[in-house]
């Protein structure tokens, strides 16, 4: 921190990603919730297409992919708002919706950027505790808060919330609601048909997740017209470079290749979880791609250094709630299979 940081920011300010090691296949990533496959290899071709119009810059609201985007959610175009990855959109719903000194309502736990981007802004956060399971507690919508924000599924506990239950608990909220749905496609239902009934609601979405493009850089949310223009509002001019948008718009086409990725995530998260189980560890229901673990004996710190020494990377929070647990990503079968094996939940 160098002298001239604006005082109101504070120490302690930096979130912390996780660890991103080369590019080298020595290395199993199950730390940042990353694919376990490959994008749709439909993506290349649309990439180099891409690179003769670099000269041009993008169009400002990421068209053709937001007309693409719509379709596929069954809304009009200037119901879509794309970003520089979903982190993008969540950090422009702050400016746009919150002023310093305003509250926002998170709950808790959280995905632990949120509460940094609060801080970024000025803003107060009204932490709200969430049920052993997740579920929403009764009174959210009437915590005063100008946003409240929901992670579904939730990180880092891959708890979910069923569309039925985030309306009966968020319907009534007077202020915006962001629902943050980075890991749905891994879940059973999506809020994003619920948004026709409610006017201040936004859902989030993200290309990195269950489409394997993590390393673009898109996300985006869809609402009402009036909102989603609030949000482009205070985004830069072009949020999403051509490159980006040509990837995108591939990934979206090729249906296939994303029915694969959800599919294998969603039956290895089963495997990894009951194999973890039966090696004496407590793993919550997931319904996103990774799971939340405790080991046996609690010392999660200890376990993911000694993971660290195989080459196997997974995601410790020092957050005061999951000192001992492990967040670990759902990998390819067999990373998830060497995971296991060094964890002597199944044999060498
Ligand atoms: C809940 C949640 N939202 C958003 C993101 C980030 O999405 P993106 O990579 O599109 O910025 C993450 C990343 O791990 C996440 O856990």
């Amino acid at each position: 921190m160098s002298r001239h940081r604006r005082p109101s920011l504070g120490q302690g300010l930096d979130y912390v990603p996780g660890e991103q090691p080369p590019d080298d296949v020595s290395w199993i990533k199950l730390n940042t919730n990353e694919s376990p496959l490959p994008p749709s290899p439909r993506c290349a071709a649309a990439v180099a297409e891409a690179v003769a119009s670099l000269r041009r810059y993008p169009h400002p609201d990421g068209e053709p992919l937001r007309s693409a985007l719509a379709a596929h959610h069954g809304v009009a175009p200037e119901q879509v708002v794309l970003g520089n990855g979903a982190d993008q959109i969540l950090e422009a719903c702050f400016r746009a919706f919150a002023d310093p000194g305003d509250r926002v309502v998170l709950t808790r736990p959280t995905y632990s950027l949120l509460p940094q981007l609060a801080r970024l802004g000025g803003v107060e956060v009204e932490a709200v505790a969430l049920g052993p399971d997740g579920a929403l507690p009764e009174g959210l919508a009437a915590v005063p808060g100008v946003m409240r924000i929901l992670c579904n599924p939730n990180s880092p506990t891959g708890s979910w919330v069923p569309p039925e239950a985030v309306e009966e608990r968020l319907g009534t909220s007077e202020s915006v609601v962001v629902i943050d749905e980075a890991y749905c496609d891994f879940a059973p239902a999506s809020c994003v048909p619920l948004l026709g009934r409610h006017d201040g609601w936004l859902v989030v979405r993200t290309f990195a997740k269950s489409r394997a493009l993590a390393g673009l850089r898109v996300g985006y949310a869809l609402g009402q017209a009036d909102v989603v223009a609030d949000v482009a509002a205070v985004l830069e001019s072009y949020p999403v470079d051509r490159l980006a948008i040509a990837a995108a718009h591939a990934a979206l086409a090729d249906a296939d290749h994303h029915r694969r990725i959800v599919e294998l995530v969603v039956v290895e998260r089963e495997r990894l979880s009951a194999a973890l189980r039966g090696a004496g560890w407590e793993v919550a229901p997931s319904h996103a791609n990774f799971v939340l673990a405790r080991p046996p004996g609690g010392d999660a710190a200890g376990v993911a250094a000694e993971l660290r020494q195989e080459h196997i990377l997974v995601r410790h929070f020092r957050d005061g709630m999951h000192d001992d647990r492990l967040r670990i990503t759902v990998g390819t079968p067999e990373e998830n299979s060497t995971l296991l094996r060094a964890l002597g939940a199944e044999p060498r």
